[in-house]
């Protein structure tokens, strides 16, 4: 019974097999070519433009793919595969991948480090192409005017390194982990353990190069202040393909101090006491101290086969180590610091030590790509503006003590913060905001139901924080990107939709992003699953070209033969 049933069914999916191989692939394969075939009219070296295009059947293909893949969520076979991923060298390369795509009528992807914790940056449930941007790359540092020249293509590990190579008395301000691109980051707002004395990435960006959805490199001065101001955090893939930011550089002090301070519910160390104080000397301390909260449940060394929650307080001080224990014995005595708790570096040092390396580790480690072994993961966010009561923390233990594996990290705001005007930029969480919380959950084993498990508890968290966090709207961070705070369909791309998480992530500065994305890309061409709609929520479908009609025909042509097939099949089983 089993073997009869077994062998047609076998010959069914090599027959399944063979049809999709020998009908998809010619469409693949159709777009590769005219893809080519267009952009070597957009260089003045047409022979070098085969190198960069990966098509499917390329054996490099997955490796290509693959490389920028931060999220193993979306490494998997099911994952839907870009039919192209192009590898720009030279600025022509890159307006001509927006004007072909655009010819063609298909969607592009931008990816730089491909940090998007949705990977909305190589994922699309439609027909899609990635440009990807890790061979732009260049870092130029000028110490005597104090700004740096970075491509979007390059790593936060990569600034550091090039501006501590050519300055110890300069550093820059954005995110922890070495490896986050800078196209996305900076584009996103970006934020690291320097943001209340200095506020956010885009805080000090100067200008910028990008080309828009006419194949046009623009500067700040050619772009216009509207557009400027909109990708300092309005995401840039709604608006342009951005190839540099001009940065400022900010001064850091010789010796900085950093600390590690854990702490046990279950242990008589006083946890939800260390909490609540942090709650109020955190956000107000001296803007020179940034102290990161991370809470977590963990298998409890006290009570066998139990759950406790595990605080730990981590702190980067730009100053020396005695400044900073006599500071947090007089605002801070829950936390206990003493000097024996501190170790005091360079600031490139603090930047290996945020980052997890050990003591030991060189500088040139923030060259290194391939540092983080991606595992699978979901992020949430939240902004708390009044602070948590005992009561309130209690019973947050207990929900994440029965969920048992999503953990928060509580990143304080306030000082730099809270100067900058909520419209100086499209990042609105500024002044009112006493932290910002990123629901955490990690794993390290494939499997739908696994994945169903951890997503949906971080959710559940998420769910019963409600009371507790912000509220109309209930705000949320666009670099942690977050797919369940609403999405818009493709072809329905509404304003009404955008606004569901438009609102979240920018507050009312989604308005103006909106005019702005209706004024410089009208028929909405640089799109996402997250992007900000135009005024009247253009359907790009509508207005697509007669080329990518085509190819949209011959995809479903594909499926319905697929069908066919398949009913054939199952009439002779
Ligand atoms: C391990 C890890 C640590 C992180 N730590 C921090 C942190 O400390 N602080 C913080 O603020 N964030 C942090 N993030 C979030 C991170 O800033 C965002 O995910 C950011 O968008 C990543 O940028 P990317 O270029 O690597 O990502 P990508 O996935 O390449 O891109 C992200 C988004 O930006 C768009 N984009 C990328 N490049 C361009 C471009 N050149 N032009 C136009 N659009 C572009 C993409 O299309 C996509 O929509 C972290 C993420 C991870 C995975
Ligand atoms: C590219 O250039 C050739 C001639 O050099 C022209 O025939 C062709 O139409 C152009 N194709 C596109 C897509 O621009
Ligand atoms: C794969 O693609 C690269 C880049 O376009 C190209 O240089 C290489 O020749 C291709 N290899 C094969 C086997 O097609
Ligand atoms: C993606 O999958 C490939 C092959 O299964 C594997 O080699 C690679 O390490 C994976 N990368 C990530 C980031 O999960
Ligand atoms: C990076 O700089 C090098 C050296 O100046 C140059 O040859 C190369 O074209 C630049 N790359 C990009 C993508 O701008
Ligand atoms: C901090 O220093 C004290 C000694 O002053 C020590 O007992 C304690 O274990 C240290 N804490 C951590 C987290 O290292
Ligand atoms: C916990 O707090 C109580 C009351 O403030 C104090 O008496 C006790 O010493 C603290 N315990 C620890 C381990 O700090
Ligand atoms: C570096 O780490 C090692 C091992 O953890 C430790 O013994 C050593 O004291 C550390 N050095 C410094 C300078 O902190
Ligand atoms: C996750 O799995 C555990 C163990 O199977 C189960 O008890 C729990 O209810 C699941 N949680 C969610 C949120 O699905
Ligand atoms: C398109 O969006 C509108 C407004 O949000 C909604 O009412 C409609 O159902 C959507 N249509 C599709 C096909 O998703």
């Amino acid at each position: 019974m089993e073997k009869s049933c077994l062998l047609p069914f076998g010959i069914f999916l090599v027959l399944l097999l063979n049809i999709s191989a020998s009908v998809a692939a010619p469409t693949a394969e159709s777009v590769y070519i005219s893809f080519l075939q267009c952009l070597k009219n957009y260089t003045s070296s047409p022979d070098q433009v085969s190198n960069i295009i990966f098509a499917q059947t390329n054996a490099s293909f997955s490796s290509v793919l693959e490389a920028y893949i931060r999220n193993a969520r979306f490494n998997t076979t099911s994952t839907p595969k870009p039919l192209l991923v192009v590898t720009p060298l030279e600025e022509p390369h890159i307006q001509g991948a927006v004007i072909c795509a655009k010819n063609i009528g298909i969607q592009l992807k931008i990816r730089s480090g491909g940090h998007d914790y949705e990977g909305i940056s190589y994922v699309s449930d439609q027909p899609f192409i990635i440009l990807d941007m890790f061979q732009f790359r260049n870092i130029t540092v000028d110490v005597e005017n104090k700004v740096a020249v970075v491509q979007a293509g390059a790593t936060l590990g990569e600034v550091y390194y090039r501006i501590w190579e050519k300055s110890k008395v300069y550093g820059f301000p954005a995110g922890l982990c070495p490896t986050v691109g800078v196209g996305g980051h900076l584009s996103g707002g970006g934020y690291g353990n320097m943001l209340r004395k200095h506020g956010l990435s885009v805080d000090h960006v100067v200008d910028a190069k990008i080309v828009d959805v006419k194949g046009r490199i623009l500067d700040k001065e050619a772009m216009g202040e509207d557009l400027f101001w909109a990708i300092k955090g309005g995401g840039g893939a709604s608006f342009g393909v951005i190839l540099s930011y001009t940065v400022k550089l900010v001064l850091v002090p010789e010796v900085v101090t950093v600390f590690k301070i854990l702490k046990s519910l279950d242990k008589n160390e006083n946890m939800t006491e260390l909490v609540l104080q942090w709650q109020n000397v955190a956000p107000h301390t001296d803007d020179r101290l940034f102290m990161r909260l991370l809470l977590q449940p963990v298998s409890s060394k006290v009570v066998k086969k139990t759950k406790t929650i595990r605080a730990t307080v981590m702190a980067l001080f730009l100053g020396g180590a005695d400044e900073v224990v006599t500071l947090m014995g007089k605002e801070f005595p829950a936390l206990d610091l003493s000097k024996e708790n501190c170790t005091e570096m360079s600031w490139i040092g603090s930047v290996l030590w945020w980052a997890n390396f050990d003591n030991a580790t060189k500088p040139q480690a923030l060259l290194d790509r391939n540092v983080n072994s991606a595992n699978f993961l979901k992020r949430k966010s939240d902004y708390v503006q009044k602070p948590l009561s005992k009561v309130e923390l209690e019973g947050i233990w207990k929900k994440m003590i029965e969920l048992g594996k999503t953990g928060f990290v509580f990143n304080p705001y306030g000082g730099k913060m809270s100067e900058v005007s909520s419209d100086a930029t499209p990042f609105p969480h500024r002044a009112g905001n006493l932290f910002k919380i990123q629901y955490s959950v990690n794993w390290d084993e494939p499997g739908l139901e696994l994945d169903n498990n951890y997503t949906s508890q971080a959710r559940i968290l998420y769910s019963y924080m409600t009371p507790f966090v912000s509220s109309n709207p209930r705000s949320a961070f666009l670099n942690y990107r977050d797919l369940d705070i609403g999405t818009n369909s493709f072809g329905n791309n509404t304003y009404e939709e955008g606004a569901v998480y438009g609102i979240k992530y920018f507050n009312r500065n989604f308005e103006r992003l909106v005019k702005i994305k209706t004024v410089v890309d009208p028929e909405n061409f640089f799109r996402n699953e997250q992007s900000i709609p135009t005024q009247t929520g253009l359907d790009t479908a509508a207005s697509e070209s007669d080329a990518g009609k085509l190819l949209h025909l011959s995809l479903y042509w594909n499926l319905m033969v697929k069908v066919v097939w398949l009913l054939i099949f199952e009439v002779f089983i």
